[in-house]
């Protein structure tokens, strides 16, 4: 039996109505997963602190280039994850965990906090001010490439991730983000924007999050 022109054009209907449907569902590609590293930190702040460039108590200010990471947590269907909880930890701009295993020689920093435990807004929304990490000695003899930890958090997904900058010539040779081809990752995804600064002194970055959950 020969298929009628009605019926092909009331499947290309059908078709095309599934095309359109697609297309207006956003699908968001997962922030790739990442070690935790050895310097996951031994106390948490007990309240949200989206500064880590002041501690309480002291009237100084942590050593280093000034910036303001934001952005947002979605799932890969782009809704965001209202509320998600995120903790959030760097070196200091010497390349120092405050962390007891670091052998690190580089300084330590009084004035700098290392730590934060955040949560994101209804529009799944975050901020962080600190200073930019310093790069630092890897076990294999190179150098990590500056970058700051996330472990991010809904009621029912985790995310383990490293937050990378725009245009360090290190980035080509460290031992994490330039081996995430290798293991199927993407490190476009792991790489934050530039946006314009807010204040000056303060450089600004954007970094948006997504949870492989639907
Ligand atoms: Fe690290």
């Amino acid at each position: 039996m020969s298929i009628s022109r009605r019926n092909l054009l009331s499947g290309l209907g059908a078709g095309a109505l599934v095309i359109a449907t697609t297309a207006t569902a956003e699908t968001l590609r997962p922030t790739p997963q990442e070690t935790f590293g050895p310097y996951f930190p031994v106390k948490t702040p007990p309240t949200h602190d989206f500064d880590l460039t002041h501690l309480p108590g002291r009237s100084g200010r942590a050593l280093g280039q000034l910036i303001e990471v934001s952005g947002r947590v979605r799932r890969v269907d782009g809704s965001p994850v209202k509320g998600a909880t995120l903790e959030i930890w760097q070196a200091n701009a010497a390349g120092r965990y405050a962390h007891p295993m670091d052998k690190n020689p580089a300084p330590l920093d009084p004035n700098f906090q290392g730590v934060a435990l955040l949560h994101a807004n209804e529009e799944g929304r975050y901020r962080l001010r600190t200073v930019k990490p310093g790069a630092y000695p890897d076990p294999a003899g190179g150098l990590r490439t500056p970058h700051i930890h996330f472990d991010v958090a809904s009621e029912d997904y985790r995310l383990v991730a490293q937050m990378y900058f725009p245009g360090e010539a290190l980035n080509e040779k460290d031992i994490l983000i330039s081996t995430m081809p290798g293991r199927h990752r993407d490190p476009a995804l792991t790489i934050c924007k530039s946006l314009p600064a807010s204040e000056p002194g303060v450089l600004a970055f954007e970094w948006d999050i997504v949870l492989l959950q639907a």
